[in-house]
């Protein structure tokens, strides 16, 4: 049974779909151990309370640079044991030292289609925004590897959502997590979990 480590910033939808799915069974191989958050007081630690869940708190402002703090995320990963670090709407940007560490074995969810709307800036809301300024009729998320390129890693997993005209970015950023992100997120863990995510010349392939 591999041990996921979630990494949150805010709401936790995305960290909630996960627990949904590993309560289902879609995640069989896989369990969520810990919840680590870059913020005190977010509705993601509620989440995983309510499921049992361990969680820790490590606060970005705590540290003076990326680099203490990416060290504290990776002494605190390496004590939960993570198979698999799960960025779930962590909004801050690690140093490579953390990347290192978890080669190929942490990934990450962006409400877009990489390579459009992505890299450093482009989180949350903004995304929607950016892609809503630029008239795309089709958005929609990616889980990808997380490499010390920002958004740039091997992508797993990628799923379309319409634009629509009468979109505001709160709309098209429900629409993507409902139609994309809440699906692909458990879907490209159950495949890591079932070891079926093989990374060759940057790309993934799924075994069958
Ligand atoms: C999600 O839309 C996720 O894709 C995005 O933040 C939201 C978090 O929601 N992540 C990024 O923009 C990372 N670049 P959640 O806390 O409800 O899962």
């Amino acid at each position: 049974m591999k041990k996921i480590v979630v990494l949150v910033s805010g709401g936790g939808t995305n960290l909630q779909a996960l627990i949904d799915a590993e309560k289902s069974g879609l995640i069989k191989n896989g369990k969520i151990t810990c919840v680590i958050s870059s913020k005190e007081g977010v509705y993601a630690l509620e989440r995983a309370r309510n499921n049992g869940i361990k969680t820790r708190t490590v606060v970005r402002r705590e540290y003076s640079d990326v680099v203490s703090y990416s060290q504290a995320i990776l002494d605190a990963l390496t004590e939960e044991q993570a198979d698999l670090v799960i960025y779930a709407g962590f909004m801050t940007i690690l140093d490579e030292l953390v990347v290192r560490a978890f080669p190929n074995k942490m990934m990450n969810v962006h409400p877009a289609l990489i390579p459009s709307f992505c890299g450093k800036g482009y989180y949350g809301l903004k995304v929607h925004e950016e892609a809503l300024k630029k008239g795309v009729k089709v958005t929609g998320a990616t889980v990808h590897f997380v490499t010390e390129v920002c958004d740039g890693g091997p992508i797993i997993l990628q799923k379309a959502v319409e634009v629509q005209e009468n979109d505001t970015p709160e709309t098209l950023q429900k629409r993507v997590m409902e139609q994309a992100e809440w699906k692909i997120l458990p879907q490209a863990a159950a495949l890591f979990c079932d070891d079926k995510l093989e990374v060759r010349n940057g790309r993934v392939y799924i075994k069958n």
